[in-house]
């Protein structure tokens, strides 16, 4: 086997992630007018493009690929009886620290054990409170009068939307266990953030699936699918030597979990969690039951109308922070010429085609002589299969390094050729290569790229 990476030697930093994401549409600081908004940002016209196919490539891995795994999109605010039936109300907390002179905010894990041992602040010195726990959950008010009574939360996490759903499902759909629930949604979290750019964020976007299973077989499963998931990446072309797993120690399981592996990434600052996958029992319906008076049982009418509550293993990966992961996964600076100038590096996101915002840029080497028409015409011919982009602006090696910049794997190119012999330049962002394709032929030529394209 070979030796875990002890640091990332990368040539990508979280400035340059930063920097690029905003050159490049991808994230904006939220409310950047104002001074920004900490914890929150905005996905712009690349950022958003890249976000839904993350979402898409994931939900097609875990629904259309499995038969047995529906979706839903539940409601952001719960009844808030769901969070004390969850545990959340008691135990979703950080203990948080205070600087009584600067005021800064500290999770008490996070600062260097003397500091808290001498109660002094590492940013000014000034005396800390005492621990206390914080809970992370937003809370907010239904309702006109801000009162007790209408006291909600908004959600933490979207697993808890699938359990008050799991037997409208099983009735709706006639499920048999095993069958999984996905979701993809917001989730909102009190969070200290300070750096770090949008790795851990106040609000966010989870990819969750929860798999019921029978008592007794919930160990099997749970090894499944911490296999499908290590699979799930292999696919996407992530870097392997970059993921790791990490299993939570009895002080690092969440109250609902009896087993937990986090996937790590190791991003430009780290090893860090990407994604969990829980055995969390059927803590969860079993509190639901307890706190609801439902009968949340499964009837197994293929054994007897035996009656049990299900386990239940969960997939929870965040969609924003997996996000940043393939940015940074696929980021790279790579020597191309050697003339002595700015121009002989690219900067190029090696990103999978599946999940690339663009998919083909289109290129008119000219304006002129009818090219610019021909360009648009091939491109709405594209836009049926693809998403596409156009650029007329500059010279032709300049639009190329924008189109790497942003990880369009395929531009096309017209010339005076394309106007004599109808074929077209097919450039690949990786290898820089350029072949000439028929035009008729170039959207299934495009196609199976995509099917077959292998990272190197
Ligand atoms: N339902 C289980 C659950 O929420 P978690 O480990 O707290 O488990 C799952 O979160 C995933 O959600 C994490 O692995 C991470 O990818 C993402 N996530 C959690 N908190 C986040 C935050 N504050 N900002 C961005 N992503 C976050």
């Amino acid at each position: 086997m070979a030796e875990e990476l002890t640091e990332y030697t990368g040539p990508a930093t979280m400035e340059k992630i930063t920097s690029l994401a905003k050159r490049r549409g991808f994230v904006f600081q939220s409310s950047e007018i104002y001074g920004g908004q900490n914890g929150a940002w905005d996905y712009g016209p690349m950022g958003i493009e890249l976000k839904n196919r993350i979402a898409a490539n994931w939900w097609k891995a875990m629904t259309q690929l499995h038969d047995e795994i529906v979706g839903l999109d539940a409601a952001i605010l719960m009844h808030p009886r769901t969070w004390e039936a969850s545990g959340h109300v008691e135990n979703f907390t950080d203990p948080l620290v205070d600087c009584k002179k600067c005021k800064t905010r500290f999770r008490a894990d996070m600062i260097p054990e003397e500091n808290l041992a001498n109660k002094t602040c590492p940013e000014c010195g000034g005396e800390l409170t005492d621990t206390r726990k914080f809970n992370l959950m937003f809370r907010t008010h239904i309702g006109p009068t801000e009162d007790n009574a209408g006291l909600i939360y908004l959600r933490p996490e979207t697993a808890q939307g699938i359990y008050v759903n799991y037997k409208n499902i099983i009735q709706s759909n006639r499920m048999k266990i095993p069958f999984g629930i996905a979701q993809i949604g917001k989730a909102f979290r009190n969070e200290i953030v300070t750096k770090n750019f949008i790795f851990r964020t106040c609000e966010f976007e989870q990819m969750e699936m929860q798999y019921f299973v029978k008592p007794g077989t919930d160990v099997e499963w749970f090894n499944e699918w911490k296999k499908r998931r290590w699979a799930y990446y292999e696919k996407l072309g992530v870097k392997m030597d970059h993921l790791r797993w990490h299993q939570h120690g009895p002080d690092e399981l969440a109250h609902y979990a009896k087993d937990a592996y986090d996937i790590q990434y190791l991003f430009p600052m780290g090893w860090r969690e990407l994604e969990g996958i829980h055995n969390r029992t059927n803590y969860d319906l079993t509190r639901h039951t307890e706190y609801s008076g439902k009968d949340l049982q499964y009837i197994d009418q293929d054994n007897n109308n035996d009656r049990y509550i299900p386990f239940i293993i969960e997939t929870s990966a965040g969609l924003t922070r997996t996000l940043l992961m393939l940015i940074c996964d696929a980021y790279d600076e790579e020597k191309v010429a050697d003339k002595g100038d700015a121009d002989d590096w690219r900067t190029v996101l090696r990103f999978h085609p599946v999940v690339a915002p663009v998919t083909v840029a289109m290129l008119p080497l000219m304006k002129k002589d009818g090219l610019a028409e021909l360009a648009q015409d091939i491109r709405n011919e594209l836009k049926e299969d693809f998403a596409t982009d156009y650029d007329q602006a500059g010279a032709i090696g300049r639009r190329y390094r924008r189109q790497d910049e942003t990880g369009t794997p395929f531009c096309v190119t017209v010339d005076y050729q394309s106007k004599e012999d109808g074929t077209v330049t097919l450039r690949y962002r990786d290898s820089m290569e350029q072949i000439r394709v028929p035009r008729a032929e170039l959207t299934e030529k495009i196609r199976q790229e995509i099917k077959a394209y292998k990272r190197k």
